[in-house]
């Protein structure tokens, strides 16, 4: 049984959003039912039903989240929801010249989502706009162990 997976989507200039499409299609050609959700307006309520949860997010300001993925991460943080029944995976994006700040908006979600008891699949993919590697790409890349360790997560 191929678990579906809801994509969480937190940018301000859509190349979170180009991830998460080519991730529906990859997941999609793995047979696996994939959902894009853009963050804009949710709230903790989004996460709770069990199942399996991909955000895709980018890093603004000085390490901060983009402001369509505000309110859902200030509602985990105010709402505190047990997440024990949340399994995700995290696409984080970034930019090393913020050397700072690389890619920390993905490490509050991370830290967040973990401290109310959701459990990652897989490493971190922390993507660098300053390495020319297109960020659709590194998704693809990514994603061919990720669907793997899903499977086996799903299967547990
Ligand atoms: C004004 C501004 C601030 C940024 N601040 C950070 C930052 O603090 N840390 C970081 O890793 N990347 C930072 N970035 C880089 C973006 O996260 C990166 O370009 C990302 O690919 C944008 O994805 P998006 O189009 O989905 O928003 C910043 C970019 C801009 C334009």
């Amino acid at each position: 049984m191929n678990t579906p997976v809801t994509i969480l989507v937190g940018t301000t200039t859509g190349n979170a959003q180009y991830c998460a499409e080519e991730a529906q299609f990859r997941l999609g050609e793995a047979g696996i039912d994939a959902t894009v959700l853009p963050m804009d307006g949710l709230d903790a309520t989004a996460l709770a039903s069990p199942g399996v949860y991909l955000v895709v997010i980018s890093t603004y300001g000085q390490g901060d989240v983009p402001d369509n993925a505000r309110p859902l991460y200030e509602s985990l943080i105010r709402d505190k929801p047990a997440l024990d029944h949340v399994h995700y995976g995290l696409v984080s994006l970034g930019d090393s010249s913020h050397a700072q700040t690389f890619c920390f908006a993905g490490r509050r979600f991370d830290a967040q989502l973990s401290k109310l008891g959701a459990s990652r699949i897989g490493d971190v993919l922390n993507h660098d706009a300053s390495s020319g590697i297109m960020p659709e790409e590194a998704t693809a890349a990514w994603l061919g162990p990720w669907i793997g360790q899903l499977s086996t997560a799903s299967a547990a």
